[in-house]
């Protein structure tokens, strides 16, 4: 069942500061992916260190997957819009993502996993977003969640909006994740022709906005499709106004900023290059992924 809520009101919405293209890489075993969120970016977004958005009808530019590596210090949320993906790690958990669903994955002080493609032709399109872990947070044990499409709560507002909520809260009705430090808002926001779409956000919360489907207008600004926007820390501004004339769907993705040291070594994220040899040294000698 979807619930129908009332429109939220924002009162002063906040503009555009710019808009980011991303750039095209292969990453895992020679998966095609568009870096949306690049290192560039990770203190202009904190807490969020990553966004890639992957979508190709070849199988040439997904088959091989991602192949078992480590993690270490934050946190990985796989939503797959289409396509199936095999998850196996470390800590012993195993799941398959499939349609509309979501894998959140806490890496803490170490997991090793593989995330392979359960299909050998046809769509696979999706996303993954790197969340940073606290200082105080960044050795905890590792934890897994699947949360297949039917789990995710959502919503249609009479705006025209249809809204899953993934991670955080909107108009009331609670995501299928929260956490408590960076209180991440993750949503995928589906409009029809001439649909508004108001979300309140905190002032301080670093937001943005990727557009996958279609068209959409924020503060008289175009966001396109494939362009994420990153929305301006207004101080008087109390949550964002997404309007579309054309059919549109779209990730919106905040937080509260972390502002703590980011040190990063390839699939290690932690706050001093210290740590980042520690994570090494444990990876190579087993103890990352050890009970
Ligand atoms: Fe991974």
């Amino acid at each position: 069942m979807i619930e129908q809520v009332t429109a939220e009101r924002v009162k002063h919405a906040r503009g555009v500061e710019r808009l980011i293209s991303g750039q095209f890489v292969t990453d895992g075993a020679g998966v095609r992916i568009n870096r949306v969120l690049t290192h560039a970016l990770q203190r202009r977004l904190d807490p969020f260190l990553m966004l890639d958005a992957f979508g190709s009808d070849k199988p040439g530019d997904y088959i091989a997957g991602f192949p078992e590596h480590p993690h270490r210090g934050f946190e990985t949320i796989s939503y797959m819009l289409a396509g199936s993906m095999r998850h196996r790690d470390s800590a012993g958990n195993e799941g398959l993502i499939t349609d509309g669903g979501v894998q959140w994955m806490t890496a803490g002080r170490g997991v090793a996993h593989s995330e392979m493609p359960e299909q050998t032709d046809g769509l696979m399109e999706g996303f993954q977003l790197w969340l940073n872990l606290p200082a105080k947070d960044k050795m905890t044990a590792p934890w897994y969640r699947d949360i297949p499409d039917a789990e995710v709560p959502r919503f249609e507002t009479s705006g025209g909006a249809t809204v899953k909520v993934i991670a955080g809260a909107s108009h009331g009705v609670a995501g299928a994740v929260q956490r408590a430090h960076t209180e991440p808002l993750y949503l995928d926001v589906h409009l029809a022709a001439n649909a508004t779409f108001e979300q309140l956000l905190p002032p301080g919360h670093n937001a943005f906005i990727y557009v996958y489907r279609g068209q959409v207008v924020v503060d008289e600004q175009n966001v396109p499709q494939t362009k994420m926007a990153i929305l301006k820390n207004d101080p008087a501004a109390d949550g964002v106004r997404i309007v579309a004339a054309q059919p549109s769907r779209l990730i919106l993705i905040a937080g509260q900023p972390l502002g703590e040291p980011i040190a990063q070594h390839g699939p290690f994220v932690m706050n001093t290059q210290q740590e980042l040899i520690e994570a090494v040294e444990d990876f190579r000698s087993g103890r990352l992924t050890a009970a």
